[in-house]
């Protein structure tokens, strides 16, 4: 019996990002496939078929898109942002300008425990407004999955508020958002010099509560000489495999303190930054299967010198994920096609690696590459169409957006066609 489709695409050149295996992948990188017809049911998609095939002809659905020769690639993955807090930090990039350091203005009382004030004064209605805003940029850009942090809150109360606006924006924005609970962002004021103490907090009381609340999905902490030790570090995860939740960790940003090491002694989904990282110590990615997320907005922002070791990830044949790290300090982006721009011009990604790093690559970090990050039978029906001659153009264009129509589980969200 032939099935009623809900939606066909046809007339599409695809960019799947799906592979039959390694060598397939090392022939063909962008996963082209030619001709193909898409066929969605259910918000997935459940067959592709070659427009060549007679058999087309008697397909049936509900509704059908001429792409007109578009470009189709999987929905776009940001897999590690900041994207909830109340206020800026606008003049922390000047006094950087006139010259003072991230790390200086940090511990001088300014950078993340700025924002903590901010975001413990803002009421959730305005994170909520500030935050959809934000992410309303992402999603023009093709973004169909995302992962929020908390971590500017410091305190049950605030961290909260964070992961209920994300979860809020999983429910009401359209998207999908993964939720990281990320207390160990950097030591709140009232417990300053007693870093321990307050890592007590993080595990005894915020990660438990919030956790039963459902509001995790994932644990963060910043493993940094202005965050945490590598011992406070291994506090964070030791409760979180108690309470069965996954981990991940910005590392190696500033200084090579061994956080990923670390990290993935806990099986981490992905150690994030990076730059870093001692070349010794990606055999732990390795084993682990650990996915390096690259943040080239930030090593941009805070004029960084000091390359992530790409070449040896690329030999060592570890997933790298790009993502915006929007952020109010580091990194206040609201472009992922900037960042696949800066991941070929900072990091010499190539631009096929940097489109990987936002799909499939970005959905292995977040540990949804079952459902998304390739456009192949069974995953879900998330697919981007674009206005471009080749794939390589969304990193080789600097601003403006081919972004054309955008389908979030067999539904479209967005038409500019
Ligand atoms: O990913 N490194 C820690 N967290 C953010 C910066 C946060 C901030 O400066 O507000 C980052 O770069
Ligand atoms: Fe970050």
């Amino acid at each position: 019996m032939s099935q009623i489709y809900d939606l066909i695409l046809h007339n599409i050149s695809l960019a799947s990002f799906y592979y039959l295996d390694k060598d397939d992948e090392l022939k063909n990188p962008y996963g082209i496939v030619d001709k193909p017809v898409i066929c969605i049911k259910d918000g997935l998609i459940v067959d592709i078929f070659n427009a060549d095939d007679p058999s087309i002809d008697k397909l049936e659905t509900e509704e059908s898109i001429d792409g007109h020769g578009q470009w189709v690639t999987p929905g776009l993955i940001d897999c590690h942002t900041h994207l909830v807090y109340g206020g800026n930090r606008t003049n922390e990039f000047e006094m950087r300008l006139n010259g003072k350091s991230y790390e200086e203005i940090a511990r001088a009382g300014g950078g993340i425990v700025s924002t903590v004030k901010a975001t413990r004064k803002a009421s959730k209605d305005e994170l909520f407004k500030l935050a959809s805003k934000r992410l309303s940029y992402l999603m023009d850009e093709g973004v169909t999955s995302l992962e929020i942090k908390s971590g500017y809150g410091l305190d049950l109360e605030t961290e909260q508020k964070m992961l209920e606006v994300a979860e809020e924006l999983n429910q009401f924005s359209g998207i999908e958002i993964s939720k990281t609970f990320l207390g160990a962002h950097a030591v709140p004021v009232e417990y300053k010099d007693r870093p321990d103490e307050y890592i007590q907090l993080v595990c005894e009381t915020m990660m438990p509560e919030l956790n039963k609340l459902g509001l995790i999905d994932c644990v963060d902490a910043f493993c940094e000489g202005i965050g945490f030790t590598v011992k406070q570090t291994k506090q964070v995860f030791e409760k979180a495999k108690e309470l069965g939740l996954p981990v991940k960790l910005h590392s190696e940003q500033l200084s090579d303190l061994g956080g990923s090491k670390l990290a993935c002694e806990y099986n981490a989904w992905s150690v994030d930054h990076l730059e870093f990282l001692n070349r010794y110590d990606i055999e732990y990615l390795k084993t682990s299967g650990t996915v390096a997320t690259l943040l080239p907005g930030a090593f941009y922002f805070l004029s960084e010198t000091k390359l992530p070791p790409i070449q040896a990830l690329r030999e060592n044949n570890i997933p790298i994920a790009i993502a915006t790290d929007s952020n109010p300090g580091s990194s206040p982006c609201l472009s992922i096609l900037l960042m696949l721009n800066m991941a070929t011009t900072l990091f010499k990604l190539t631009p096929a690696e940097a489109l990987k790093g936002i799909t499939i690559n970005a959905a292995k970090a977040l540990n949804i590459d079952d459902k998304v990050g390739s456009i192949t039978i069974g995953k879900q029906a998330d697919l981007v169409f674009w206005d471009i001659v080749s794939p390589a153009e969304l990193s080789y264009q600097i601003g403006g957006n081919p972004c054309k129509l955008v389908i979030k589980k067999g539904k479209v969200i967005i038409n500019k066609n």
